[in-house]
């Protein structure tokens, strides 16, 4: 196994059904973590739901549930989210479970042996929305002149008795990580905002409440319960069993990357590094605080009608089509827009014409044409500058932006290698070489079959499924799909060597329609 790779995505309040956002978060994750794994890392992939807190208590009354009801029934449709997805977390961690109580505990002790707890009364700003404090200095005016949050959440004037964290005590320590370690918070407005706002000064955190009990206990306070952060983002923790030293534990802490959203940027970057090196832990590698994605340029919104399901959205245009478009689209880390027509658009150019043509004409041509049969053959210039082009773009261009989590230019470069062997089979034109010189059809067609392999496994973390079939089409064994398979120049010389002929393909990339009542899938 490679080295290890250990990435998150934030944990989602289970208080209704998952959204585009989360959807969004997820396949971003899941692609990150495909990728680690294609170029041979051991990798742990973890996610889960955030079931404690005042926003949880007060939905459940809401709807006349217990808090644990509604956590049990709602984090299941979280669940079928990543299946519908194909999102293949490793761990699917929930605040409730006794093992996350203990590590709660855990932390919290260790926090207090470190002299960095102490009990006082709190007097300040809460938004329940944001399930976060926040100062006056920081809130802003809505309409009729009524305080909201620096994110237009509601606040409530709170006054209880609280445990405090000595977050100020961290002031130093954690503008002295951001400098050390530049890549802590990503991207750079997210950083540039984190370290003015630590600049600034901090104030001690409160991180216990009395005014309800829907969380985990204080150790020794048991009117007490955690802020619902402390534990939440213990879970980072939880889900490698500690505080047991597993071998888990030891392998993949700190993680590699926490992904989450820009809107959730302060309690990773400020509150989580300080709780942990209170509790003398290692910090994780990296936060990375994506942007949101708008519908048709709105946030999505019960009021404006424009809900969508992400299941429903992968069951009209299909996993790999809606992952393809994400990650395509959307500069990551900035906000991005999506709309049903931008999504046909986009995967209809790209991955049904562009690409999904190209592999379909290329394999019918060797299956008419050639008995399906694949053989050594002599190539000419033009057949070595297309394959290097193409695997320079597949092997080193996007790769590089993909680590770096510049999707939309790594997909960038492999569609100018997909177009590149467009270019190619129209001027080589295999459909008239099939009579003036067979030879050179092969080789054109054959040249054109080592660049689909190349293309496809480079895509394969994007589109898993599409790409699992052509591969499977092209007959590359399962261990060699990896990235780690380009370094193999004898892939080609192997593959000819099993006799196999290819079979009549199938088309994996389907052309879409926009659904027939314009919003059927929203
Ligand atoms: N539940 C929080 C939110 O949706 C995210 C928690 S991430 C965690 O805003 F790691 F802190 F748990």
């Amino acid at each position: 196994m490679g080295e290890p790779y250990y990435i998150t995505t934030a944990i989602s309040y289970p208080n209704g059904k998952p959204h585009i956002g989360h959807a969004y978060e997820a396949i971003a994750a899941d692609v990150i973590a495909r990728f680690h794994k294609a170029m041979g890392r051991d990798v742990r992939f973890q996610t889960g739901t955030d079931e404690h807190g005042l926003k949880m208590a007060q939905k459940a009354r809401e709807l006349g549930l217990t808090p644990a009801e509604l956590s049990d029934q709602m984090s299941q449709h979280f669940i079928d989210m990543a299946q519908a997805l194909n999102v293949n977390y490793d761990v699917f961690l929930r605040t409730t479970e006794q093992r996350h109580h203990a590590a709660s505990q855990e932390i919290w002790k260790r926090m207090e042996a470190n002299g960095d707890l102490y009990l006082d009364r709190y007097e300040g700003w809460y938004s329940v929305r944001d399930e976060a404090y926040y100062d006056e200095s920081e809130l802003v005016e809505g309409e009729g002149g009524v305080k909201l949050s620096p994110q237009g959440t509601p606040v409530e004037w709170t006054v209880e008795e609280s445990w405090f964290f000595r977050l100020s005590k961290y002031q130093d320590k954690l503008l002295a990580l951001y400098s050390e370690n530049p890549d802590f918070i990503r991207p750079e407005a997210r950083r540039n905002e984190m370290v003015a706002f630590v600049s600034q000064g901090l104030r001690d955190l409160s991180v216990s409440r009395t005014s309800f009990d829907w969380g985990v206990k204080v150790p020794g306070s048991d009117n007490h319960v955690m802020y619902v952060w402390v534990d939440a983002l213990t879970n980072y923790l939880t889900g490698l069993g500690w505080p047991e030293e597993t071998d888990a534990f030891a392998k993949y802490w700190p993680a590699n990357l926490h992904l989450i959203g820009k809107d959730i940027v302060r309690f990773h970057t400020i509150y989580w590094p300080a709780f942990l090196m209170s509790a003398n832990l290692p910090v994780p590698h990296q936060v990375f605080g994506h942007g949101f994605l708008l519908n048709r340029g709105q946030k999505e919104s019960k009021s404006l009608g424009n809900v969508t399901d992400p299941i429903a959205l992968a069951e009209t245009f299909g996993v790999d089509a809606v992952r393809y478009f994400f990650m395509r689209e959307v500069a990551f880390g900035q906000d991005g827009s999506w709309s049903p027509e931008a999504i046909v658009t986009r995967c209809n150019a790209e991955l049904a014409n562009s690409y999904g043509n190209l592999v379909q004409r290329v394999l019918s041509m060797i299956f008419k044409n050639m008995d399906g049969k694949l053989e050594t053959f002599s190539s000419v210039e033009a057949d070595d500058a297309l394959l290097a082009h193409v695997h320079d773009a597949c092997s080193v261009e996007l790769p590089r932006e993909f680590a770096s989590l510049n999707f939309s230019g790594g997909i960038d470069a492999w569609m100018r290698a997909v177009f590149a062997c467009n270019a190619y089979i129209d001027e080589q034109a295999p459909w008239t070489l099939r009579k003036t010189d067979p030879e050179r059809m092969r080789a054109v067609l054959l040249t054109l079959f080592m660049a689909i392999r190349d293309l496809t496994i480079a895509i394969a973390p994007i589109v898993p499924t599409a790409a699992g079939k052509v591969l499977d089409q092209l007959g590359i064994p399962a261990d060699q799909r990896g990235y780690t398979a380009f370094a193999h120049a004898g892939w080609y010389m192997e593959r000819v060597a099993t006799g196999e002929a290819l079979a009549q393909p199938v088309g994996a990339f389907p052309r879409l329609e926009l659904p027939a009542e314009e919003g059927a899938s929203a």
